[in-house]
C-alpha cells in the first residue's frame, strides 16, 4: 500500500540540500494528502463563508460542511453525542480550556493534581499556572525502569495523593510508548479523580474510542494526523462540559448580551467563541477520510513493520542508547536516542545534509529527559507513508556520520 499512500503527498517528491526528502519528523507534525490541500483549496475557491451566521447558501453550505465534520470526528472517536466534540486550535488550547475551567469551578487551596513523568509540556504547563493561582499540588508519576508507566506505581500515587483530577498522555512524544489509558482511567475514577487524556500522539496512529477508554477529557491535533494546523479536537462527557464555564469569551459563543450579563450559547458553541477555522475544520474532516479509507488495520500493520526494522536497525550501532521502550510491542514508530561522542543537534544538522529530517532537542518534553539523559535526544518519528527503506538510509546515514567523524 506504501507506494499510493505516498504518492498522495507532493512534499515527497521534493528534494531537500540535492538528497530525496526522508520526513522522520512526524511527531511534530505530519504532511498533508492532496485530498486534504484540495478540500481546502475548494473550500476557499468556491464555498468560503462564515458559519452559523448568513441565511444565504453560501454561509448555509459553509455550516453544513463544518458541522459534518464535527459528526466524522464523533464517529472517529465513538463519542456519544456530536455536542462532545469541541473545534478547538489544538492540543494545547484543548488541555488549557479543561484546565482553566476546571480548576476555576471545581478546585480549592490544596487540592491535588496527578500528572505522569511522560507528559508533554502542553499539559504540564497549564496546571502549574493553575496551581500557582489557586495553591494547588501537583504531583507526578514516575517512570518505571523500562520507560512504561508501571501501573501498580500509579495506583499507588493515586492513594498517597487522593488526587481530584489525573492528566494523562495516551502515548509518549519521546520514547513512542502506548499507555495503557483504559485501565488508568478506571483506576482513576476509582479514586474519585477526573481524567483528561492527551492523545495528540495517538489520533493518527491508533484507534481511539473514548466511550471505551471512558477518560472524561480527550484533546488531539489535526496536524498531527494528516491534516492542516490551526484546529484541533476537544472531546469531553457532555454533563462535565456543560457544568465548565468557557474558555474562551467574544462572539459565536452566547445565547444573549444584555448590558448586566450575557447567557453563554450551549455546547459545542459554548467553546468556540469567534470566528472559526473553517477551512481548517474542513481539511480536517479529509484528513480523517484519508485515515478512513485506509484504515488503522493497515495502518498499524504497516506501523509495526516500521518499528521492528528501525529497532533491528537502531540495535546493530555502537554507541547508540535508545530511550524507553526496546521491545516492538505496545509502541507506535517514534524512536528517541542518544548517540555516543555527538551531540543530538549536530546529529540533526548531519542527517540534514543527506536529506533526512529528524527532530533534536528536549521535544517539550524536559521532565522526561531530565529523568532519562542529561540533555537533549535526536527523535526520528514515522508515519503512514514512511518506508524500510528510508529506515535503511537513515541507519547507513548515522553509521557514515559515525565512521566520518570517527565517534
Ligand atoms: C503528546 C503531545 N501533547 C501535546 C502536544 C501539543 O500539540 P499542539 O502543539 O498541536 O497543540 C504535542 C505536540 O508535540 C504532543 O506531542
Amino acid at each position: 500500500m506504501n507506494q499510493t499512500v505516498r504518492s498522495q503527498f507532493p512534499i515527497l517528491k521534493t528534494r531537500t540540500r540535492g538528497n530525496a526528502l526522508v520526513y522522520f519528523d512526524n511527531a511534530a507534525t505530519t504532511q498533508k494528502p492532496l485530498s486534504v490541500l484540495s478540500a481546502m483549496d475548494t473550500f476557499y475557491r468556491t464555498q468560503n463563508a462564515p458559519v452559523h451566521r448568513g441565511v444565504y447558501a453560501l454561509a448555509e453550505g459553509a455550516t453544513a460542511r463544518y458541522e459534518g465534520v464535527r459528526d466524522d470526528v464523533r464517529t472517529f472517536i465513538n463519542a456519544a453525542h456530536r455536542e462532545e466534540i469541541i473545534f478547538t486550535s489544538g492540543t494545547t488550547m484543548g488541555i488549557n480550556t479543561i484546565v482553566q475551567g476546571f480548576a476555576e469551578k471545581f478546585l480549592k487551596k490544596g487540592d491535588s493534581i496527578l500528572l505522569s513523568d511522560m507528559e508533554h509540556h502542553a499539559m504540564i504547563v497549564p496546571w502549574q499556572a493553575a496551581a500557582s493561582r489557586l495553591g494547588l499540588k501537583v504531583h507526578f508519576v514516575p517512570l518505571g525502569a523500562d520507560g512504561r508507566i508501571d501501573t501498580t506505581v500509579f495506583k499507588k500515587a493515586l492513594k498517597k495523593h487522593r488526587p481530584k483530577f489525573v492528566g494523562l498522555t495516551h502515548i509518549s512524544n519521546v520514547l513512542g510508548s502506548i499507555n495503557p489509558v483504559r485501565e488508568m482511567t478506571a483506576a482513576a475514577h476509582k479514586a474519585g479523580a477526573v481524567v483528561l487524556v492527551d492523545a495528540a500522539q495517538s489520533a493518527a496512529h491508533i484507534p481511539i474510542d473514548v466511550q471505551k477508554l471512558d477518560c472524561d477529557f480527550l484533546a488531539f491535533s489535526s496536524h498531527k494526523m494528516y491534516g492542516p494546523t490551526g484546529v484541533g479536537i476537544l472531546y469531553g462527557k457532555k454533563a462535565l462540559l456543560e457544568a465548565l464555564p468557557p474558555f474562551m469569551f467574544g462572539g459565536h459563543m452566547i445565547e444573549t448580551v444584555r448590558r448586566e450579563r450575557t447567557i453563554y450559547a450551549p455546547l459545542p458553541e459554548k467553546f468556540e467563541g469567534g470566528t472559526q477555522p473553517v477551512a481548517e475544520v474542513i481539511g480536517l474532516g479529509a484528513a480523517l477520510s484519508f485515515i478512513r479509507r485506509i484504515g488503522f488495520g493497515r495502518i498499524q500493520k504497516h506501523e509495526r513493520t516500521l518499528v521492528s526494522h528501525m529497532l533491528n536497525g537502531l540495535k546493530s550501532i555502537s554507541g547508540l542508547t535508545l530511550l524507553g521502550p526496546a521491545k516492538s510491542t505496545d509502541r507506535i514508530p517514534v524512536f528517541s536516542f542518544t548517540l555516543h561522542g555527538i551531540h543530538p543537534h549536530d546529529l540533526a544538522t548531519l542527517l540534514d545534509k543527506e536529506g533526512i529530517a529528524v527532530r533534536a532537542g528536549h521535544h517539550c518534553a524536559e521532565i522526561l529527559h531530565s529523568a532519562l539523559v542529561p540533555d537533549a535526544s535526536l527523535r526520528m518519528s514515522l508515519g503512514v507513508y514512511n518506508t524500510v527503506e528510508e529506515i535503511d538510509r537513515a541507519i547507513a546515514a548515522l553509521r557514515a556520520i559515525q565512521r566520518k567523524w570517527r565517534i
